[in-house]
């Protein structure tokens, strides 16, 4: 059986590939992880005692122990997930964004040259290193403008966008000077179960539930293209088996909204499933003071992976949604786990002068 080196695989994406990979017993994982902030140990619980994953706490920018895990596990391919990966953390301390994204980045493409160098030409062959990255280091379209395509430029605008456009062009450098075998996706917003409270979708859901303000920024007509997290783990691994080495593909769930279209959608089901007399949850919604450099619109346009690869997303966005507020309302304890200590500290310090501007009728 194939392995495949999972970095990052604690966190929301990298945690539904394993849980996907596994259960389908396409691959072994080994999962190198920071275990930031942003990963809750409880998520893989349920593979401790599964003999095909093996988790290992580190960091994808120490190069030695990066050395001593490619030659103790000779793994087949690397998928690299880890990041620092949160927009409004990027505004307000960019640092470690330059360092897990750009630098670790790097440190593991340098692992990773070293060791594939020394493989058996059939092991050459066969190695893959793939990069999961965003739609975001296109930049912002307006209205209008086409969506993105793999050859739109670069033109990011957060320091998270940044980082993440500078490791790009890294392995993309690694691909066409060394011939490493790399792949790169572009995706856009996932939602779905696992994903830390932080971002537009859990951030909403679980405010709701608590009766906090609902905070929109700006006027809530920013554009995001949203993708099931599952969808975009069946695609990346669509890539990993059949993709020519060197491409990138660009991932989405056709599936344009306003926020305030998704945060009324959530309202809408949440009255449903977790109804409280005489109350509808849309009354916490509350416009707050934008985001710096907010970006307008996200689209993409995922034509090439349908026409060279045959994937394209199958969830639609109200089955998705609803499915995801699911398993928030019945994973409470792994909500209580990632809602304590720093979590609150966060939200003081992204949420404390937004006040409110108006309330939304
Ligand atoms: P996440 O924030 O939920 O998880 C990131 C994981 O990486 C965490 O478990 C964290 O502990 C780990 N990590 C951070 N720094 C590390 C380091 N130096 N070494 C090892 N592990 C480290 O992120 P996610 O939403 O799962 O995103 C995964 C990837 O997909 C990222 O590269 C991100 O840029 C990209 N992406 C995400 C989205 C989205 O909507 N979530 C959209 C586009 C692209
Ligand atoms: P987010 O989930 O942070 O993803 P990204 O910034 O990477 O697209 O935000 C999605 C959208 O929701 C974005 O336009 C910002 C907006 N947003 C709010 O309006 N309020 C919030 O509290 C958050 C976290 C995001």
């Amino acid at each position: 059986m194939q392995i495949i080196l999972v970095t990052g695989g604690v966190g929301f994406i990298g945690s539904n590939f394993i849980f996907k990979v596994r259960k389908k017993r396409w691959a072994n994982i080994i999962n190198l992880d920071k275990l930031t902030y942003a990963s809750n140990p409880q998520t893989l619980e349920e593979l401790q005692h599964d003999p095909g994953y093996h988790f290992v706490h580190g960091d994808i920018g120490n190069i030695e122990l990066l050395r001593n895990l490619l030659e103790q596990y000779q793994p087949n391919a690397i998928i690299n997930f880890a990041a620092e990966t949160h927009v409004d953390r990027s505004i307000l301390s960019p640092q470690d964004f330059i360092q897990t994204n750009i630098l670790g980045t790097f440190q593991l493409l340098e692992a990773s040259r070293a060791y594939w160098e020394k493989l058996s030409p059939q092991k050459r062959e066969q190695f893959r290193f793939l990069h999961v990255s965003t739609d975001e280091v296109y930049g912002s379209l307006s209205p209008a403008e086409p969506a993105f395509r793999e050859h739109t430029p670069y033109a990011p605008n957060s320091p998270y966008a940044a980082s993440k456009a500078g490791s790009d062009h890294l392995v993309r450098a690694y691909f066409h000077t060394y011939g490493l075998p790399t792949l790169t996706t572009n995706c856009s917003n996932n939602y779905g179960p696992r994903q830390f409270p932080e971002k537009l979708i859990p951030l909403m859901i679980l405010n709701a539930l608590n009766g906090k303000p609902l905070p929109i920024y700006g006027d809530g007509q920013n554009v995001r293209d949203w993708l099931y997290v599952v969808d975009h783990c069946e695609a990346i691994y669509q890539v990993l088996q059949h993709s020519r080495i060197g491409e990138t593909y660009n991932i989405g769930g056709n599936n344009e909204q306003t926020n305030l279209t998704v945060v009324e959608k959530i309202c809408t089901i949440l009255d449903e499933l977790a109804p409280k007399p005489n109350f509808r949850h849309s009354s916490l919604m509350t416009f707050v003071k934008d985001r710096p450099g907010h970006d307008r619109r996200y689209a993409i346009d995922c034509s090439k992976i349908k026409s060279d690869l045959g994937w394209e997303p199958k969830e639609n966005f109200d089955s998705g949604l609803l499915k995801t507020i699911q398993w928030y309302l019945s994973n409470l304890s792994w909500v209580e786990q990632v809602q304590s200590g720093t979590y609150q500290t966060w939200i003081k310090q992204n949420y404390g002068d937004r006040k409110a501007k108006r309330v939304a009728q």
